[in-house]
């Protein structure tokens, strides 16, 4: 056992009372840690105000979830009408639910703007690789929570939402029929799947989210943040005791500045709850006001804005796309062969492997390969602190050209998110597909053209004007 401390003499009672729990429990020496002897850079900018904001949302759905669950009914006889008396009777329920509904919309506007910044400055590279893999798994989480909990009102557009992308993982050959019935816990989705999801919803998902979000901390915290110069401020000057010059501690510097973010989020996010709390069918959607009727399918079903990204590629990968793909994977192994790097026996091995990726491709289903490119369109992410060659990290000292790249990249985003809320069309399809093709081809290509370009020299210290 250490060796207990002793307060100084005339301590106060706190001074006391904090003696007596740090030789229980190392609180303070958690504080100094994670605030007070934290040192974050000290160039940080707007973009560093969304990691803060994710853990307020996060809060805020945890805090409302609990209220709402003290009046909603997992049982669908019931579902519906009790977010209807929520709505209606129980004191402040309108605003709980609304907070709660708003607060799923704006975790991932944050969550996305946060991703976003880890892009431009390179976040996700050595020695941050953990810190991205840990964001990876919690915007998995993430959807998945807010899949589940959109079945929960039992409204139309939640019965038909989840009954559609249930089905899509009976397209998994072998299990996937089998585990259609797994998820569903019926044939079709029903009182089971209501009880299922809420269960999930509500304690499982949740627990996991919150252990990644402290995993994600812990290892930010161990390595240190980055900056919008990419520049290690730990392998830079430091002060006689040993803390980077280019820092400052994060608390208070930091927990106040972040009061700015807290600010301006608060006045957007109760503008929508007030009044826009549907915004435009967009956070609730229309066919969601009627009650689910299993007999009556939508004339249109469409996910919720957040997932429409991901929904168009799905779309896109009909027969025809996987044509495309086979084309594609084959001329790429045939280049390969002719101009590639590897050894001989790499190149054979590059060939063979393609030839089988064409054969699977023309014998599973288009329906699969939907799957598994909305699948992959997430996982890929993970790949990022691999595939990204650049010699520096932040955006700032790329080639101006690498601006574009990324910018076509957000449009494109933006593009398949906007055409997965619309019906389907022809024209609708075919951009689609080129969206899904420009989505991969901005990761598979980026170990080439990360590295192509004249990059600028890196600053050794952050650049910061003092304001
Ligand atoms: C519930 C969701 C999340 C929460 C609460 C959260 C929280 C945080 C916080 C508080 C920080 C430090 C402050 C900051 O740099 O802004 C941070 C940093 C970071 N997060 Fe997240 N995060 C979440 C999701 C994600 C996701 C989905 C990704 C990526 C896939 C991600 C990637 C990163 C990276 C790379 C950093 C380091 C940034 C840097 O040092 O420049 N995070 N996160």
């Amino acid at each position: 056992m250490a060796e207990f401390k002793q307060a100084p003499a005339g301590a106060s009672a706190g001074e006391k009372l904090m003696t007596w729990v740090d030789n229980r429990f190392p609180a303070t020496k958690m504080y100094k840690e994670h605030m007070s002897e934290y040192y974050a850079p000290k160039n940080f900018n707007f973009w560093y105000f969304f990691g803060s904001l994710a853990m307020l949302v996060l809060v805020i759905q945890i805090v409302t979830g609990i209220f709402l669950v003290m009046n909603y009914k997992p049982d669908a006889a019931v579902a519906f009408a009790s977010v209807e008396y929520i709505m209606r009777d129980v004191p402040w329920g309108w605003l709980i639910r609304y907070m709660h509904s708003t607060g799923a919309s704006a975790f991932f506007i944050v969550v996305y703007l946060h991703m976003y910044r880890g892009l431009i400055y390179g976040s996700y590279r050595t020695p941050r690789e953990l810190v991205w893999i840990f964001g990876c798994l919690i915007f998995l989480c993430l959807m998945a929570e807010a899949f589940m909990g959109y079945l929960l009102p039992w409204g139309q557009m939640s019965y038909w939402g989840a009954q559609v992308i249930i089905n899509l993982f009976s397209a998994i050959p072998f299990v996937g029929p089998d585990l259609a019935i797994l998820i569903r816990g019926d044939y079709v989705v029903g009182d089971a799947t209501l009880n299922r999801f809420f269960s999930l919803h509500v304690i499982a998902v949740p627990l996991v989210l919150l252990g990644l979000v402290v995993a994600h901390i812990i290892a930010l915290h161990e390595v240190g943040s980055n900056n919008p110069d990419g520049v290690e401020i730990k392998q830079g000057p430091k002060d006689a005791n040993g803390h980077p010059l280019d820092g400052v501690p994060f608390h208070p510097y930091y927990s106040v500045h972040d009061i700015v973010g807290v600010v301006g989020f608060l006045i957007c996010f109760t503008a929508v709850i007030f009044f826009m709390p549907e915004f435009g069918g967009y956070f609730l959607e229309t066919p969601n006001f009627i009650p689910a009727d299993p007999f009556k399918t939508p004339a249109h079903i469409a996910p919720v804005w957040y997932f429409t990204p991901f929904y168009s590629m799905l779309r896109a990968t009909t027969d025809q796309m996987v044509s495309v793909l086979s084309v594609i994977i084959g001329v790429a192994a045939v280049l390969n062969l002719i101009k590639g790097k590897g050894t001989g026996q790499t190149k054979i091995a590059a060939l063979v492997g393609a030839a089988v990726l064409i054969g699977l491709l023309k014998v599973l289903e288009a329906k699969f390969w939907g799957v598994a490119v909305m699948g992959g369109a997430v996982v890929i992410l993970a790949g990022l602190p691999w595939f990204d060659k650049s010699p520096v990290k932040s955006i700032r000292y790329r080639p101006s050209w690498h601006k574009i790249v990324y910018g076509v990249f957000v449009v494109n985003f933006v593009i398949l998110g906007y055409l997965g809320v619309q019906p389907p069309s022809e024209i609708g399809g075919m951009v689609s597909m080129v969206g899904t093709l420009l989505y991969f081809g901005f990761f598979v290509l980026m170990p080439w053209w990360s590295q192509l370009g004249t990059f600028k020299k890196v600053p050794d210290r952050v650049t910061f004007t003092p304001h």
